[in-house]
C-alpha cells in the first residue's frame, strides 16, 4: 500500500510514520517535515514487518526504512527517531558517525537532521549469522578488516562503545565487514580494539591478553600488530 510511495502523498507518509514510529501526530509531522526538507523518500521494504509495512531494521530508539534521495538513484538506508526514544535527537549519532566515515569506517553519511540520519545503504548480513557459515580463510579476512577498523577509529577519537556485542554491530556486506550503530558513541577513550576483542571472544577466539595491554598503553602500530598476529594465528 506504501510502496515507493510519492513525495506529495502525504497522507501515505503519515500513516506509515504513525504506524511505525509512533509518537502522535507532532512527532510524526516534525519527521515528515525533516524528510522533506533533506529531499528523501521513504521506501517500503526490508525484512522486518512492524505493524503491517516492511522496514529494515527496529531499535529501541528508532526505526530504520529503505529510502532514497528525491534526485538521483542512490540506495539508502534512513534512520528515524522513534517518538518513544530515550534519546532527544540523532543529531550526534550522525557527527561521530561522519567522524567515523573520515577514516573509512561505518556506513557513509548522506545527510542528517535532528530525527532523521540517511546513509548509504548496506546490503549485508549480521556478523553472528555470517560467521556460523564462513570458513577459516573467510573469518581471518574479516577479523583482521574489522580489527584494522577499530585501530582507525581508536586514532580518530570515536569510542563506538558497543562493538563488544559484535555480532549485531557489525553487518558483513560482500565480505567486507561494516561496523554499524554509532548512537552510543563518545569522544575520547580510544578503546574500539579493546571491545572488538571482547567481541570476538564470543565467537570463540582467545584475547592476546599481553598485547592488549600494550595495546591499551600505547595505541601504537606495533602493539596493534602482535594484537593482530594473536588473533591470525588462531584461525
Ligand atoms: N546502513 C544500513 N544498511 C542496511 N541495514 C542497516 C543499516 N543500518 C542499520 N541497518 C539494520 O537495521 C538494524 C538496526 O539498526 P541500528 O542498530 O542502527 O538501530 P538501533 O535503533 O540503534 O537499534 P538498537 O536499539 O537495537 O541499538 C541493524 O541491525 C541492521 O540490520
Ligand atoms: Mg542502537
Amino acid at each position: 500500500m506504501f510502496k515507493n510511495f510519492a513525495p506529495q502523498r502525504l497522507v501515505d507518509i503519515i500513516a506509515l510514520l504513525l504506524l511505525t514510529i509512533g509518537g502522535g501526530v507532532e512527532h510524526v509531522l516534525s519527521v515528515v517535515r525533516q524528510l522533506r526538507d533533506l529531499q528523501l523518500i521513504l521506501v517500503e521494504g526490508g525484512s522486518v514487518l512492524l505493524n503491517g509495512v516492511r522496514v529494515i531494521g527496529k531499535g529501541t530508539n528508532s526505526v530504520i526504512f529503505k529510502c532514497r534521495p528525491a534526485i538521483g538513484n542512490v540506495e539508502l538506508a534512513c534512520k528515524v527517531r522513534r517518538g518513544d526514544a530515550s534519546r532527544p535527537s540523532l543529531a550526534s549519532e550522525g557527527q561521530y558517525l561522519h567522524i567515523a566515515n573520515s577514516v573509512g569506517v561505518g556506513p557513509r553519511v548522506y545527510t542528517y537532521s535532528r530525527d532523521v540520519i540517511a546513509y548509504f545503504y548496506v546490503d549485508g548480513v549480521p556478523l553472528g549469522t555470517w560467521w556460523a557459515g564462513a570458513d577459516a580463510k573467510q573469518k581471518r579476512g574479516v577479523v583482521e578488516e574489522l580489527l584494522r577498523q577499530a585501530f582507525k577509529l581508536d586514532a580518530s577519537g570515536v569510542s563506538h562503545n558497543e562493538l563488544s556485542r559484535l555480532e549485531k554491530h557489525v553487518l558483513i556486506e560482500r565480505g567486507r565487514p561494516v561496523i554499524i550503530d554509532f548512537e552510543s558513541a563518545t569522544l575520547g577513550g580510544g578503546n574500539n580494539v579493546t571491545q572488538v576483542a571482547n567481541g570476538l571472544m564470543r565467537l570463540g577466539l582467545r584475547p592476546p591478553i599481553d598485547a592488549l595491554r600494550r595495546y591499551k598503553k600505547c595505541q601504537c602500530p606495533e602493539a596493534f600488530n602482535e594484537v593482530l598476529y594473536g588473533y591470525l594465528q588462531q584461525l
